[in-house]
């Protein structure tokens, strides 16, 4: 997987010159259950037309690949998407048409972490353009100050509990000694 990310990179560089695929941004965080709209953008030439568009986008995590988005000779092949991302991916036809990819994934799993890579393909050129995206369980986001307190305040009551009784008891155990002890026999 590593040898063919290489690979893209290397043929890239290779093939560099007018055409470009950009991504808005970089890395993207985002929240499990929650949706995220991942852009690219590419060079797009007016007098032509999109017939000989080619997309492939794929997720890269944990030593496989998954595809997210695939569209062939201009149209949208749903039948390449990988089936974990079936039904939760839209793409918008009209930002297409104007070079931009925007991919909106819906209900986020912590599973789709990883490496978003698009590869685009005209007949004037091809290019690769990436992007991470990190999802958090809902359950990892960090404590809010209230609950932290909160915390803090029943497990102090807790180490008093277990201090507190055998403490008592001790004390008890004391006191009755001393009565048997001084009471009884004065
Ligand atoms: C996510 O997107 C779906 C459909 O695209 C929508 O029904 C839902 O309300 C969105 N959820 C959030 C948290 O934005
Ligand atoms: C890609 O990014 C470069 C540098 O920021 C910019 O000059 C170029 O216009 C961008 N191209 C597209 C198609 O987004
Ligand atoms: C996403 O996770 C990777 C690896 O854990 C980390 O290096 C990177 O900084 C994270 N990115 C964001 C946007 O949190």
């Amino acid at each position: 997987m590593i040898c063919r990310i290489l690979l893209l990179i290397i043929l890239t560089s290779c093939v560099s010159g007018s055409f470009v695929v950009n991504v808005t941004q970089t890395s993207y965080q985002a929240e499990e259950n929650h949706n995220i709209t991942l852009e690219w953008t590419f060079t797009t030439k007016p007098d032509r037309s999109t017939k000989t568009l080619n997309i492939l986008c794929e997720l890269f995590n944990s030593h496989k690949s998954s595809v997210v988005y695939h569209v062939h000779e201009g149209v949208e092949v749903s039948e390449s998407q990988d089936e974990k991302f079936s039904g939760r991916v839209q793409s918008d036809k009209d930002a297409l048409r104007e070079g931009r990819i925007r991919l909106q994934l819906s209900r986020l799993r912590t599973d789709d972490t990883g490496l978003y890579l698009c590869e685009v393909n005209t007949d004037y050129g091809f290019s690769v353009g990436r992007c991470q995206l990190n999802v958090t369980a809902a359950d990892e986001l960090p404590l809010s100050p209230r609950a932290e307190r909160r915390r803090n305040i029943s497990f102090s009551a807790g180490v008093l509990l277990l201090i507190g009784i055998p403490a008592a008891s001790a004390v008890a155990l004391f006191v009755c000694v001393f009565w048997v002890i001084f009471c009884k026999s004065g």
